[in-house]
């Protein structure tokens, strides 16, 4: 449905997209995961037409969007970054016009009908007579959403479309979105790892304009929580509850996180790769008289992944957008400094990263 082979896109001299290829089969619901300035945008805009790439091709249902445009772009509905709103239209008259700006040839009344049914999935029926200047943020965001979704095409570029809602639209347009998916050929970009496994069938990671992976959210997922970790809050002496928890065996890292209840502490623990110590902290504290209060594993974040595909940690400072430092241990041993152990497994990763960095 989506085929983009050896993508490039130069911003003077700057590479924001650098020799991307991918396919995206019909009915797939595909994440675009990276960090800010990935390339996330530019490779939308540039699968829409908006934008033109340096070099490489984009075919939308083996349409080429660049040398036939009007055909394959019939087939997208893009939602961008910004929603492209006119703020002096109300939201009526505006869907109305990208209707006839899209080239959509109903009778009034099938037009009628075709709005009201997107204003109905989108939520937005009551600002229908709003001008869209004076809607909140989200709303903006679900009539952007709105008018991808005119001309009912069946491939869909939604450019963070959960970002500046509150925590129930975004639960509302996930699951909206992953109604639209059932019909058709979706692409999501997102920040958030959660997200996305959420909504899409496989993710695709941008870093610094490459692609680094292509799999499904589990296997991503499984991939770098081959260490587990969890938030726990034990009752009792703190230094006893540590000289517990170091002995376990298996366990990596316990990083003390202060106190959220009175009595108690919170540590974040880390097992060693494919070592599951939750028995064992249960049993042993218990043994010492140290009850367990709560125990819940902590997910895989974004950055993570970024550590564990890259070896490398990700910078969201815009000004050095997509940019990436290695990963220094010294900073992880923001924690292994209160925590425990792992000195050496810290000192030869590190010497890795180093050796790495050379070559
Ligand atoms: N019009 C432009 N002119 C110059 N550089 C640009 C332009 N648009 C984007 N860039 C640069 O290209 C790179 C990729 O940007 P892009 O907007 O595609 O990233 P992104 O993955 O969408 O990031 P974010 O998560 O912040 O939206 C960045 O370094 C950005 O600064
Ligand atoms: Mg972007």
């Amino acid at each position: 449905m989506i085929e983009v082979t050896n993508l490039v896109k130069h911003y003077g001299d700057k590479k924001a997209v650098n020799d991307i290829s991918f396919f995206i089969d019909e009915g797939e619901v595909v994440g675009f995961l990276g960090p800010n300035g990935a390339g996330k945008s530019t490779t939308m805009n540039i699968v829409t037409g908006y934008l033109s790439a340096t070099s490489g091709s984009v075919k939308v249902a083996g349409i080429d969007i660049l040398e036939d445009p009007i055909p394959a772009k019939k087939r997208l509905g893009y939602l961008p970054e910004n929603p492209p709103l006119y703020f002096d239209m109300t939201v009526k008259e505006y869907l109305n016009f990208i209707y006839e700006l899209k080239g959509c040839r109903g009778t009034a009344k099938e037009r009628e009908k075709h709005i009201g049914n997107i204003c109905e999935i989108v939520g937005i029926d009551n600002v229908f007579g709003r001008m869209t200047r004076n809607l909140s943020k989200g709303y903006k965001q679900r009539v952007g959403l709105a008018q991808a979704l005119v001309g009912d095409p069946d491939v869909l570029i939604l450019d963070e479309p959960t970002v500046g809602l509150d925590p129930i639209q975004i639960i509302e347009i996930r699951n909206v979105i992953k109604d639209l998916g059932k019909k058709r050929t979706v692409i999501l970009s997102s920040h958030i790892l959660s997200e996305i496994q959420q909504i899409c069938g496989r993710v695709l990671v941008i870093n610094k304009g490459r692609l680094i992976a292509d799999d499904t959210p589990e296997n991503l997922a499984r991939t770098v929580e081959s260490e587990r970790r969890y938030n726990l809050r034990v009752t009792g002496n703190p230094e006893m509850i540590v000289s517990v928890l170091k002995n376990i065996d298996g366990m990596k890292s316990v990083t003390p996180q202060g106190s959220k209840e009175f009595g108690s502490t919170d540590y974040l623990i880390v097992s060693r790769e494919n070592e599951d110590v939750r028995q064992k902290i249960f049993l042993s504290l218990e043994k010492a008289n140290l009850p367990v209060l709560q125990l819940t594993p902590v997910g895989a974040t974004l950055e993570d992944i970024f550590i564990k595909l890259t070896g490398q940690r990700v910078t969201e400072d815009e000004g050095r957008a997509g940019r990436v430092r290695r990963s220094r241990k010294k900073e992880a041993a923001g924690d292994v400094n209160s925590s425990l152990n792992l000195s050496d497994e810290a000192k030869s990763a590190d010497k890795k990263a180093k050796r790495g960095n050379k070559g």
